[in-house]
């Protein structure tokens, strides 16, 4: 399945460090292209808004720097995720500065994508939508976007209720362009798994917010290590949209999530200053599961590697009666 050229031959792994609210910051961003591993952060991390342009220019001379010093480095592209909702102040002012630094990779979500294929393929840029659904990957395919990202059942953040596994077969009935598949994926094994799926890479948060460059605080870091998947809590009921919460960081402020009344969809919890919900009250995917240590990215990295090769080799199933062609 087709790759963009931004990724042929650029990365260590076919692996995106997708962005997450307040917990990709320029350290996890550098450290993970440096890993070679594209690195991602959302837009709105960077405030108040001049600072988005000072952490743009701060990634690139990071990155050239290590590219200079380590030429036989493979250093993945940066990327940044643009929310594109019409409650979001900061959506044009920061896709001008996208432009500006010419952004070699720009994610999509909430949004019609449209507006921003059109000012970054102007410069050559690569666009990916994120997806929840068959029918929000229809809706992008047809605004020419080149890649879209599905984010299964079990990610960290808004997750969607599908399955990944129902998801990536669904979009692939219509969608021959790059796939990406997001949710609880971890380690080599589940990235082998993902490609044979019919995805083209993978997109992982949770395993990333559990390293030492991740802007998470130290105790949210310590909570992803120490749970188990039955303290995730999936709701609607804290911002109107469905994800996924550790339920420990909810009931340390009294909040019993259970018996909460609806609440009407609010993306302001991203947008505005006031981060309340994410600050304090803290999301993660059930990649927890095997989530057991706070490594460096690079240290990570080369784990997930190891684990991938091997996972390249597996022989096939010894059940079959008659050898695979
Ligand atoms: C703490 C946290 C914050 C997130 N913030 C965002 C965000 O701002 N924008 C976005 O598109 N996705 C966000 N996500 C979702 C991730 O980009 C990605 O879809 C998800 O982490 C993949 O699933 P995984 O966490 O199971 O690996 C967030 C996820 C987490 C865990």
């Amino acid at each position: 399945m087709p790759m963009p050229r931004l990724f042929q031959r650029a990365l260590s792994l076919p692996a995106i460090g997708s962005p997450m609210f307040l917990v990709s910051f320029p350290p996890l961003v550098a450290a993970l292209c440096k890993a070679g591993v594209v690195g991602t952060f959302p837009h709105v991390n960077a405030r108040p808004q001049p600072q988005l342009d000072a952490w743009l220019t701060q990634i690139e001379r990071d990155l050239e720097a290590f590219r200079a010093s380590n030429p036989d480095a493979v250093v993945a592209p940066h990327g940044i995720n643009l929310i594109v909702h019409r409650t979001n102040p900061r959506f044009e002012p920061d896709l001008e500065v996208v432009v500006q630094h010419r952004v070699p990779f720009v994610i999509t979500c909430l949004g019609h994508p449209a507006p921003v294929v059109e000012a970054v393929h102007a410069y050559g840029g690569t666009v990916f939508c994120d997806v929840t659904s068959a029918e929000h990957a229809r809706k992008s395919m047809r605004a020419g976007v080149d890649g879209l990202i599905c984010v299964g059942a079990g990610a960290g953040g808004h997750a969607s209720s599908q399955s990944g596994f129902s998801l990536v077969r669904e979009i692939r009935e219509f969608w021959d362009g790059c796939l990406v598949l997001g949710g609880a994926i971890n380690d080599g094994w589940q990235i082998r798994a993902a490609e044979v799926l019919g995805a083209d890479l993978v997109y992982m948060g949770t395993r990333f917010l559990a390293t030492k460059e991740s802007q998470a605080q130290e105790d949210y870091k310590q909570m992803v290590v120490d749970s188990r998947v039955s303290d995730l809590v999936y709701t609607d009921r804290l911002s109107g949209v469905h994800a996924n919460y550790l339920r420990p960081s909810i009931e340390r402020f009294g909040i019993d999530v259970d018996t909460l009344p609806p609440k009407a969809p609010d993306m302001s919890a991203l947008t505005n200053t006031e981060a309340r919900l994410w600050k304090d009250l803290w999301s993660a995917g059930q990649g927890i599961a095997t989530i057991h240590d706070i490594p460096t990215v690079a240290q990570l990295v080369e784990r997930i590697a190891a684990e991938y090769r091997a996972a390249c080799a597996l022989p096939p199933s010894a059940a079959l009666a008659k050898p695979v062609r």
